[in-house]
């Protein structure tokens, strides 16, 4: 899957009203989606998810706010997407993030950081399939 990245719009974002403009923000910038759905995570799943930062200090929090409301999951198509996206998002820290990008626009905190986006294409297909069935993902 090396053209395609795993992006979620987090429930911040969601919550504040931005999934439109930072769906509107990934085509302007010349990503296909290739599959979406609004969905929620469960504790448990959230968990799963970030389990590679299970030992880190803010785990527990990061878990509580990825399940506590709705998020978009999508998968994204463009050449090097996954570098490609992670320039369009963004610094982990909102008050780093470039001018411009998703982060900068709309998250709120290092935390509540308004999106995700994978960080190697073996995570994106991981993360892909983590969310959405063969059916669910265009060829
Ligand atoms: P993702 O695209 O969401 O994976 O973000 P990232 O790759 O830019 O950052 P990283 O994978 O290092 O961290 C995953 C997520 O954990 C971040 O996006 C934040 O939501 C959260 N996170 C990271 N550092 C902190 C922190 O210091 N405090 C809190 N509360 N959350 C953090
Ligand atoms: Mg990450």
């Amino acid at each position: 899957m090396s053209n395609r990245t795993f992006t979620m719009i987090k429930p911040d974002a969601v919550e504040n009203g931005h999934i439109g403009a930072i769906l509107e923000k990934i085509n302007a910038a010349g990503f296909k989606i290739v599959a979406m759905k609004l969905t929620k995570l469960s504790k448990e799943r959230a968990e799963k998810f970030y389990q590679v930062h299970s030992e880190r200090p803010f785990y527990g929090e990061l878990v509580a706010f990825m399940s506590r409301g709705p998020i978009v999951a999508a998968i994204l198509e463009k050449e090097n997407a996954v570098e490609e996206f992670r320039t369009l998002i963004g610094s982990t820290n909102p008050a780093d993030a470039d001018e411009g990008t998703i982060r900068n626009l709309y998250a709120t905190s290092m935390g509540e950081n308004a999106v995700h986006g994978s960080d190697s294409d073996e995570n994106a297909s991981i993360e892909g399939v983590f969310h959405f069935s063969k059916e669910e993902i265009l060829s």
